[in-house]
C-alpha cells in the first residue's frame, strides 16, 4: 500500500535544486524541475552506490557526482553511460504549499 509522504515546502527548493529525503529503508531524492514541477527519483545511483543528492541538475538530467553518469529524472531513463539501469521514479502531488511523494 503506498504511503503518502511530505517531503518540504514548495519553496523550500529552487528550481534545479535537489533534495535528499530518507524514510525508513527508502533514500530519494526530489527534484524542482524548470518545468516548475517536482519529481522523485531513488536517491543510489543504479552504478554504484553514489548518493545522487550530490549531483548536479541540469535541465531535465541529473548527474552522478561519482563517475558522471546522467540520468533524466522524469522517466529515470540513463541517459550517459556508465549508467544503463534507470532509476525507479515515484509520483509527486503539491498540495497548497507542501511536497509529497508516494513511496
Ligand atoms: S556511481 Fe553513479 S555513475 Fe558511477
Amino acid at each position: 500500500m503506498p504511503e503518502k509522504i511530505r517531503v518540504c515546502a514548495l519553496d523550500d527548493l529552487e528550481e534545479e535544486d535537489v533534495m535528499r529525503v530518507d524514510h525508513g529503508d527508502i533514500s530519494l531524492i526530489v527534484i524542482h524541475g524548470p518545468d516548475g514541477r517536482f519529481y522523485a527519483t531513488d536517491g543510489y545511483c543504479t552504478h554504484e552506490r553514489q548518493h545522487l543528492s550530490d549531483g548536479i541538475v541540469d535541465g531535465f538530467e541529473i548527474e552522478c557526482p561519482l563517475h558522471f553518469g546522467a540520468f533524466d529524472y522524469r522517466s529515470g531513463d540513463p541517459v550517459t553511460p556508465p549508467v544503463c539501469v534507470a532509476l525507479r521514479t515515484y509520483p509527486v502531488a503539491v498540495e497548497g504549499d507542501d511536497v509529497f511523494v508516494e513511496v
